[in-house]
C-alpha cells in the first residue's frame, strides 16, 4: 500500500507506522520544503513569542499585509492572507462558486478535490510527457472557454513545468474574454530565479479575473504553521476575504510571515542558488541510475523509474531504508513508474542515490 493515504507526500506518521521508525528519523523527499530550513532566527523568535498565544491573532493581518504591500508593490486591498495556499484555493472556490472547473493534468490533487468538495464538475486537459508535459495552449484556451474557473500550476506540481510569459498573458486574456476565473497557483514560484519573468504579478492591473496564489510554507520551510496569500483584483480579493473564518491564520503563523519577509535577502538568494545546484546534481545522479527526469526550475523532480520498477515497490524499498519519496502513480497522465523527489542537500541526494543503487542491484523486478 502506498504512503499517500491522505493524498499527499510528507506523511511521516503513516511512514513511521509502516516502517517502524521514528517519524523524525526519515529523510523526507516526499514533501518539497526548503532544505536550508526557516530563515535564521525564526525559531528563536517563535520561542520568544510563545507567551503571546494567550491572545487572539490580528484578524486584519495588518502587519503582514503592509509588509507584503511593500515587497510586492501591490495595494493591500488586492491581498488575502490565508492558512496556507490551500485555504486561498478554498476561498476562491467558495467566493466564486464555479459550476465547472478546468484543470491541466497531471497537477496538484487539491484542485480537483476542493472543486468536487464545493460541488463543481471538473474537466481537464492533459500535458504529455513527450511534450515535456506542456499542454497544448489551444486546448488550455478551450478549457478556459468551457469552464467557470481554471487552475494552472506555475510551476506545476508534480512535473515542475512552467508556462512562458506570453502564454500566461494569452490565458489571462482568454479568461477576460470568456468571463472565466483563472487561478494561477504560484506556491513554488519563490524558488524560481528571476521569478518576475514567469509571473503575472506585474500585469495584474490589466486582468480582473486572475488570482495568483502563493505559499510561504515551502520556501520558508514552515508547512506546520500554514501560511499563504492570494493576489487579485480588489473586488475579487474582497469576496474571498468575505468567506474566510475569522482568525483562521494563527498568531505564530502571522509572526513567522512577518519575520520571513524581513529576513536578509541573502537567505532567499542562497536558497535559489542552492536549489539550482542541487537539482542538477540529483538529476545527473538519477540519470546514472537509468531514471528519466524532466527539465524545470522547481525544488522537486518528476522521475520515471527504469522499466521493471514501480513507484510502489521503490517507495517501499526506500522507506525501509528511512527515505521517503512521493508516488505519482495515481496522477492522471502519469504511470506506475512515476515518482516525485524533492531537491534537498547533497548529503540527502547521495543517500537516496546510494539506497536506490543498492535496491536496484539487489532486485531485478
Ligand atoms: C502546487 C501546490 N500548491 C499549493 C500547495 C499547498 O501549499 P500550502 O502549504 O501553502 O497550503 C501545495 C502543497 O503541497 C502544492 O504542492
Amino acid at each position: 500500500m502506498l504512503l499517500e493515504v491522505y493524498g499527499h507526500g510528507g506523511d511521516v506518521k503513516t511512514a513511521s507506522a509502516r516502517f517502524g521508525m521514528a517519524a523524525e528519523k526519515f529523510i523526507d523527499l516526499s514533501a518539497n520544503i526548503n532544505p536550508l530550513g526557516p530563515p535564521p532566527g525564526l525559531l528563536q523568535k517563535l520561542r520568544e513569542a510563545m507567551p503571546d498565544i494567550v491572545r487572539y491573532p490580528d484578524p486584519g493581518h495588518r502587519v503582514l499585509l503592509s509588509l507584503l504591500e511593500e515587497r510586492l508593490r501591490i495595494r493591500q486591498d488586492c491581498l488575502v492572507i490565508g492558512n496556507g495556499a490551500a485555504e486561498n484555493m478554498a476561498l476562491a472556490l467558495l467566493a466564486l462558486k464555479p459550476e465547472r472547473v478546468g484543470i491541466i493534468e497531471p497537477c496538484f490533487s487539491e484542485y480537483e478535490t476542493l472543486s468536487a468538495q464545493f460541488g463543481a464538475k471538473v474537466s481537464s486537459v492533459l500535458g504529455r510527457a513527450e511534450n515535456n508535459f506542456h499542454a497544448d495552449p489551444e486546448e488550455i484556451v478551450a478549457l478556459i472557454r468551457d469552464n467557470d474557473l481554471v487552475f494552472i500550476g506555475q510551476p506545476n506540481n508534480p512535473n515542475g513545468i512552467q508556462y512562458g510569459w506570453n502564454e500566461l498573458c494569452r490565458f489571462a486574456e482568454a479568461a477576460e474574454s470568456y468571463s472565466t476565473y483563472l487561478v494561477v497557483d504560484e506556491a513554488f514560484i519563490d524558488f524560481i530565479p528571476e521569478k518576475d519573468r514567469v509571473s503575472l504579478l506585474g500585469e495584474l492591473h490589466r486582468y480582473s479575473r486572475v488570482i495568483l496564489i502563493r505559499s510561504m510554507t515551502k520556501f520558508y520551510a514552515i508547512p506546520g504553521l500554514r501560511l499563504g496569500y492570494a493576489i487579485a483584483h480588489p473586488d475579487l480579493a474582497a469576496v474571498m476575504r468575505g468567506k474566510q473564518v475569522t482568525w483562521s491564520v494563527n498568531l505564530l503563523a502571522l509572526l513567522a510571515g512577518e519575520f520571513c519577509l524581513q529576513a536578509e535577502q541573502k537567505y532567499e538568494d542562497e536558497t535559489i542558488t542552492f536549489i539550482a545546484k542541487q537539482r542538477q546534481w540529483l538529476r545527473e545522479g538519477l540519470a546514472g541510475l537509468g531514471c528519466q527526469t524532466w527539465p524545470g526550475e522547481a525544488n522537486f523532480l518528476l522521475v520515471r523509474l527504469p522499466e521493471g520498477w514501480t513507484a510502489a515497490n521503490m517507495q517501499k524499498a526506500l522507506g525501509s531504508k528511512g527515505i521517503l519519496i512521493r508516488s505519482c502513480a495515481m496522477y492522471n497522465g502519469l504511470g506506475e513508474r512515476d515518482v516525485r523527489i524533492a531537491v534537498k542537500d547533497q548529503i540527502c541526494s547521495d543517500k537516496l542515490l546510494e539506497a536506490m543503487r543498492e535496491v536496484m542491484g539487489n532486485r531485478s523486478n
